[in-house]
């Protein structure tokens, strides 16, 4: 197997944690996130070729602090402590850490040693992204003072004998001009980082990861929904164990046109697994019968998803293995730092029954864990997934459904998927796939009044939605192009029967929100 240098994050609970992690694997680097109270001969035992300590939200000088094994400064591998982990390295090693006499928060200009590898190839000054109640007052024995600002003496330190180097602020965040320089600096020129990882050592490693966790004759089961996450994460654990990968794919009628076909073709051809693709649209209408309230849909869909998943999982024997496509966002919500693997409540598969949970006695297999959304897709194309999987844009999990308001029926439905799989191919052609976030149809409960040959129509307003942003809590209305708008409506109107209007959303999140319901 191929086993990738390795740089290993220890965790003390900092909103940036991840994105130390992000910058390192942008470097090429492998890397991986750990609790800071991971044992120390754990910690050797990872071989890394570097470690680093990240912020958090403690006080050293608190009794009750997260700390480490102070034997890890002596493991003879290279050491960067950010924030916190400076802190605490002075705390460790004999030096003085005090309250400062300010708070300091926000951008600060930082005078920096460059004939410290760490800041090769930068210039004497740059602005740095500081955070922080407590600083460094005296440092260790053995270390000097390598960059200072007007208030601070200490905003880097380092024992160039040991590699052990520390800064006070935030390399990891964009604010801190040089910050992806310094990042590399350690990665290349401290720890001897090649640069040089790329998906397929990812895939070798994990496939052995999986192959060892679950032995030679266990099984596998996965809820497959159709999304990026859970298809990657079916295709890599079909690599490593094949068959005995048991996907269960409930499709609840309120899918796109074409997405259940493309589930079934891939993973019986491309990725023969056991796949069990159960067909509930009719069990999920009746239970939205009479139902407008949006939330109360999103209730009743996430139930009954359960009960037909956990139907399927009673059938299978000797299933002790549940696999989940949680990347490593969701570990970050859930708290890493506890070390805690939750089932992923926002998606379908939330509160298995307890006779179900129960028979998986192997407990999770979640091979993206540490993969961030763009190094999920990637990995999926290094696995040969079509790209119409991989680059799918967000759905939510009670699809259609609340996308038609109100009651959800049959024709609705029909109208919503028709209206939607056109606008879809008008976006392909039009070449705008990647980078408008999400776009989609929406069938209105307004009614309106239209003309067709000399018929007066009544039918619900159409509505077309398409918006750009970066992280979904704050989104913009995309500026498609007018000729665009115009072929789509035409298409819709001619090809689509019951549509007599169509209007485009021009509302940004907030005040709206994407979905209309
Ligand atoms: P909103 O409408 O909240 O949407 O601005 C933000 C993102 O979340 C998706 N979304 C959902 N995803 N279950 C999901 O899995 C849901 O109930 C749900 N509601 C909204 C939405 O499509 C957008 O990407």
């Amino acid at each position: 197997m191929n086993n990738p240098q390795m740089v290993l994050i220890v965790d003390f609970g900092a909103q940036y944690t991840q994105l130390i992690a992000r910058r390192v694997r942008e470097a090429h680097v492998y890397c991986e996130v750990v609790p800071y109270f991971t044992p120390l001969d754990e910690i050797a035992g990872w071989h890394p070729i570097g470690i680093i300590l990240s912020g958090g939200p403690a006080s050293v000088l608190d009794e009750d602090a997260p700390r480490v094994d102070p034997g890890l400064y002596a493991l003879g591998v290279p050491v960067l402590g950010i924030c916190y982990g400076m802190q605490l390295t002075a705390h460790l090693l004999g030096g003085t850490v005090e309250r400062a006499g300010q708070r300091e928060y926000g951008p600060v200009p930082v005078r920096f040693d460059t004939r410290c590898p760490l800041f090769a190839d930068m210039p004497e000054e740059s602005v740095c992204w500081m955070s922080h109640t407590y600083h460094v007052t005296q440092a260790p024995q053995g270390f000097i003072s390598t960059a200072r600002s007007d208030n601070c003496a200490f905003c880097a330190m380092a024992d160039e004998e040991r590699r052990l180097y520390a800064v006070q602020f935030h390399p990891e965040v964009t604010h801190t001009q040089y910050g992806r320089q310094l990042l590399s600096n350690f990665l290349t020129h401290i720890c001897g980082a090649a640069g040089d990882w790329t998906m397929s050592t990812f895939i070798d490693r994990a496939v052995e990861a999986i192959r060892q966790r679950v032995g030679e004759e266990d099984h596998v089961l996965l809820g497959l929904s159709g999304g990026v996450d859970s298809s990657v994460a079916a295709a890599l654990i079909a690599r490593a164990i094949g068959s005995r990968l048991t996907c269960v794919y409930v499709d609840h009628g309120f899918m796109r046109a074409g997405e259940t076909e493309t589930v079934k073709d891939v993973f019986t051809r491309i990725f023969p697994v056991n796949l069990v693709a159960v067909d509930a649209g009719e069990r999920f209408l009746g239970r939205l019968k009479g139902i407008c309230d949006p939330e109360e849909k999103r209730k009743r869909i996430g139930a009954e998803f359960v009960a037909c998943f956990a139907d399927e999982a009673r059938r299978l024997e000797n299933v002790r293995f549940l696999a989940q496509g949680t990347i490593y966002p969701d570990v970050i919500e859930s708290g890493s730092v506890k070390g805690s693997a939750v089932i992923k409540s926002h998606h379908n598969v939330g509160g298995l029954p307890d006779d179900v949970a129960s028979r998986f006695t192997g407990g999770l297999v979640e091979p993206l864990r540490m993969l961030f959304k763009d190094e999920v897709r990637s990995l999926g194309e290094a696995l040969g997934l079509p790209e119409e999987l991989v680059w799918r844009q967000p759905f939510p999990g009670p699809g259609l459904a609340i996308r038609v308001m109100g009651e959800v029926t049959a024709d609705k439905l029909a109208v919503v998927r028709a209206s939607d799989a056109i606008l879809r191919e008008e976006m392909a052609a039009a070449g705008l796939t990647r980078s408008v976030s999400q776009y989609f149809t929406v069938l209105t409960d307004t009614l309106s009044v239209g003309v067709m040959g000399d018929e007066c129509t009544r039918e619900n307003v159409l509505a077309l939605r398409a918006v750009t942003t970066d992280d979904f809590m704050t989104v913009d209305w995309a500026r498609l192009p007018w000729e665009l708008l115009s072929r789509i409506s035409e298409r819709i109107v001619n090809e689509v029967p019951h549509v007599n209007r169509i209007v485009y959303d021009i509302t940004t999140k907030p005040p709206a929100t994407v979905e209309w319901e």
